[in-house]
């Protein structure tokens, strides 16, 4: 609609909505007819704080979606995209490159582990796991192991939602609704044992090598190991709820892929760049992987970019064994090397060295683990996990409504001003690693009394229509105001 149209409805009396339509945008991962009837709408960001649409204030308990990882809205980076913008908007990503693309791609090697120094870069997480199971199959193939075919993922384990991490990933939510995904895909457990470690501060302490030797155990037994081409993990599975290796797991599966010839793929799209107050797992755990993807924070959530880092080996096997000038990776995208998301990511990568972001989220963790284990007793509250800047929640679900628990967490903690995240009956935290002490501690205490208030209310406290009753008057005021307005036009 133009302004004129605009201000004639304002001056006719008619109160025009400053919100959107809602009807047309399907939201992903969302219950969308729940959503919008209280949608919960952020206009801007700055720091550590989100603005909501009716202007409060939310301090940004979880990064965005774990990928703001240097604060919102980050002046450098915007200037970078801005001028990258002005001067080569797009190159083809095929046959044609731009300089930027290997000045960040050297960038993220020298700030990437020793030796996962050759870079293929991506669009997203998603894209960045099936590029790391194809340049795994394709690796075997261009060594001559081309019955090396059958990927292995893990129970619980997330690699985002396009054909080849949905079938490695392991969550059963997610995997159901879409067939059969890929063949030759199997699955080793997943290392949560709340029995046994809950209120865990920090690794589990036992069971990580029985746990890894299953690997080998399933590979042999179920398997012949020479058919097998990688292994992929997140060192930390974040997406299913926080789930930390036990000590001596992560190494203990390097082994057996030595062993084996296996190649070992690290998923660290959410533990990358700092989270763990490492720049990478791989610094945390001391284990290094063949092939490791990112995204999320390596743009700091401002450009949608990812990529994969393989040992050079790696690529180098592929340019020794490919007849001369034919493509020795037939795989890309047209935004492979985006000249907005490399200049992104080098402005991201100088705020990580100036602000030297990685050593602050190490020295923030002592206080994070404190903070988030005077949960334990708080009602509802299973198990409390913790390492570097994440937390998972566990909750005990009320019989018959999983997740409803978390969810109405969730809706509290926003009406009280702090973001958290709830994915099952779980609630994680993920603050940027510019967040302050007192930030950490109110983010705990609002769950506290979030949890404190659900014990008190009871089921009553799991109904979602409670909550959030200014975006709910908004949401129907919104829905009047555009049929008047369409009566208006239709008169007009
Ligand atoms: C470990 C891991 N891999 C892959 C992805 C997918 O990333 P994207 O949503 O950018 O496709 C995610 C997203 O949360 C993730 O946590």
């Amino acid at each position: 609609m133009n302004t004129s149209k605009l201000t004639s409805l304002a001056n006719k009396g008619v109160i025009v909505p400053t919100l959107p339509n809602l009807d047309h945008y399907w939201l992903p991962f969302t219950a969308n007819r729940q959503f919008k009837s209280m949608p919960r709408l952020f206009k801007a960001a700055k720091g550590n704080y989100y603005t909501t649409i009716n202007d409060r204030s939310v301090l940004d308990g979880t990064s965005g979606l774990w990928c703001v990882a240097a604060g919102h809205c980050r002046e450098e980076i915007a200037s970078a995209v801005a001028h990258q913008l002005r001067t080569l908007d797009y190159a083809p990503a095929f046959q044609n490159s731009h300089p930027l693309a290997f000045e960040a791609a050297e960038r993220l090697a020298e700030f990437l582990p020793r030796g996962l120094d050759r870079i293929f870069f991506t669009g997203s997480g998603s894209e960045s796991a099936d590029t790391a199971l194809k340049i795994a199959l394709a690796y075997q193939r261009v060594t001559g192991n081309p019955l090396r075919n059958k990927l292995i993922g893990r129970e619980r384990g997330y690699h985002g939602v396009n054909f080849g991490g949905l079938s490695v990933g392991g969550i059963a939510g997610n995997r159901k609704a879409f067939g059969n995904g890929l063949t030759g895909v199997d699955h080793i457990r997943h290392p949560l044992d709340i029995n046994r470690n809950a209120f865990t501060r920090g690794l589990p302490q036992d069971g990580g090598i029985e746990l890894a030797n299953e690997f080998e155990q399933r590979i042999t037994t179920l398997h012949d190991p020479a058919t097998i081409a990688a292994l992929i993990v997140e060192p930390m599975q974040g997406s299913a709820g926080v789930v930390l290796p036990p000590v001596g797991y992560l190494k203990r599966l390097r082994e057996i892929c030595d062993k084996y010839g296996i190649l070992l793929i690290f998923d660290e799209v959410i533990t990358g760049f700092g989270r763990l107050g490492t720049r990478f797992a791989v610094d945390y755990f001391g284990v290094v992987p063949d092939i490791i993807t990112v995204a999320k924070g390596m743009t700091n959530g401002a450009v949608p970019m990812g990529a994969v880092a393989v040992k050079r080996e790696i690529y180098d096997a592929f340019m020794a064994n490919s007849p001369a000038n034919a493509i020795e990776l037939p795989h890309g995208y047209t935004y492979t090397a985006h000249p907005i998301g490399c200049a992104a990511t080098i402005a991201t990568l100088d705020i990580f060295e100036n602000e030297k972001l990685v050593e602050r989220a190490g020295n923030l963790s002592a206080h994070f683990e404190q903070a988030a284990h005077t949960l334990k007793g708080i009602p509802f509250v299973k198990d409390v996990r913790n390492i570097g800047l994440v937390a998972g929640i566990e909750l005990e679900s009320f019989p018959g409504k999983l997740g409803a628990r978390a969810f109405a967490t969730y809706l509290k903690c926003y009406e009280m001003g702090v973001l958290v995240r709830h994915t099952g009956e779980i609630i994680a935290i993920s603050p940027p690693l510019t967040i302050e002490k007192h930030e950490i501690d109110r983010i705990f205490s609002c769950i506290a009394e979030a949890l404190t208030s659900l014990a008190a209310e009871g089921e009553q406290g799991l109904d979602p229509t409670r909550y959030l009753k200014n975006e709910q008057q908004w949401a129907a005021h919104q829905q009047e105001s555009h049929q008047q307005h369409a009566t208006l036009e239709q008169a007009a």
